[in-house]
């Protein structure tokens, strides 16, 4: 069952700062989007800074108003209930943030912290509210002694913990985490995704994993979506993301992949491929978007743009050098050539 979806999902923004704005200033931070996380299935979604990942996020979450496109909703399309109407739902999926102690106000005790969200709702009595408290903490591992503490008194991974349980006193179904462990250490981050591989265990719950770094996702996830300037480039099974990914953009970041995790990396030069990414809007839409940094780049990647097709079971992809699977069968694959 499809827990939430969207379809053709696009977010424009208009440049700030011109005097006369014009349809080059229209920034389409998501373009055209459609994804769906699966009851009970990882998503994760990554992709450079800048590529529209929190954009669509917020999307999800009702923050932002989609300019075009459809959100469901547990079968439901709620994409033009207000943000009023959007509450009802929005308890069922909540957003882990990325953890940073200054996110945190220095004067609230932890239990105040956790039990913030419930106040926007109103009307649990004094004790209930305490008793959700303290079983979301006692969910992330940190007991009720905990719940007196000030953020200053706590570690890194501890605040990350507080974050996460301020997000389960609703028992949401779905938990977008945006970038959640990017201030963590390695090894905190582990522990920390172990968290969330037991809640997903105990509580059935979905995760839309957001993140720019790919170590983690072949582990968590158990699918990856790929974001390049606001669109989906590739989506595959994600334990299969370091044999079997197809799109040069994908290649490109798996390169990029730091040595700490050699299984994802299958070239040494760990550069990543052609120019830096133009910023959003600098360069007239035709053709793919990754064109003026692929290698692999084909005279018809310039005009037309390539859709998210199926290239084998379970695995799609926006790229001109593989022909869709139907087509697959009759003519040769192209594969890419690597230095
Ligand atoms: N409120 C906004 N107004 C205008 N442009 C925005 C706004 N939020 C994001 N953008 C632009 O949309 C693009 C995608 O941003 P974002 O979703 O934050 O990407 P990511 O999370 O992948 O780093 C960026 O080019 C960013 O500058
Ligand atoms: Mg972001």
């Amino acid at each position: 069952m499809r827990l939430i979806e969207t379809e053709r999902l696009t977010k424009v923004y208009q440049r700030e700062g011109r005097w006369f704005p014009s349809a080059n200033d229209a920034v389409p931070a998501v373009d055209r989007v459609s994804l769906h996380v699966e009851k009970g299935e990882t998503l994760g979604l990554v992709g450079e800074s800048g590529s529209g990942k929190s954009t669509f996020a917020r999307l999800l979450l009702g923050l932002e108003t989609a300019t075009e496109g459809r959100l469901l909703f547990g079968g439901e399309d709620v994409t033009r209930w207000g943000f009023k109407r959007l509450r009802t739902i929005r308890s069922r999926m909540q957003m882990v943030f990325q953890n940073s102690y200054s996110s945190f106000d220095p004067l609230f005790t932890v239990e105040r912290i956790v039990g913030e969200p419930l106040s926007n709702y109103g009307g649990m009595a004094a004790r209930k509210r305490r008793r959700v408290i303290l079983e979301s903490l006692d969910m992330v591992g940190l007991g009720a002694a905990y719940a007196e503490r000030y953020p200053h008194e706590l570690s890194g991974g501890q605040l990350q913990r507080v974050n996460i349980a301020r997000a389960l006193v609703f028992q949401p179904e779905l938990l977008i985490c945006d970038e959640p462990f990017s201030s963590l250490d390695f090894k905190l981050r582990r522990q920390i995704l172990t968290l969330l591989e037991e809640l997903k265990i105990r509580l059935g719950l979905s995760y839309l994993y957001i993140t720019h770094d790919l170590s983690s996702v072949s582990r968590f996830c158990d699918r990856v979506a790929v974001m390049y300037k606001g669109q989906i480039v590739e989506t595959l099974p994600a334990a299969r993301i370091a044999e079997e990914a197809l799109h040069p953009y994908t290649r490109a970041l798996l390169d990029a992949v730091p040595v700490q995790d050699p299984r994802l990396r299958r070239s040494k030069t760990g550069r990543p491929v052609g120019e830096p990414a133009l910023p959003h809007g600098e360069s007239v839409i035709q053709g793919c978007r990754f064109c003026s940094r692929c290698p692999a780049a084909m005279p018809v990647c310039t005009t037309v743009e390539p859709a998210l097709e199926r290239k084998r079971p379970f695995h799609h992809a926006a790229c001109h050098l593989y022909a869709n699977e139907a087509e697959g069968k009759a003519s040769q694959t192209f594969q890419i050539v690597k230095e």
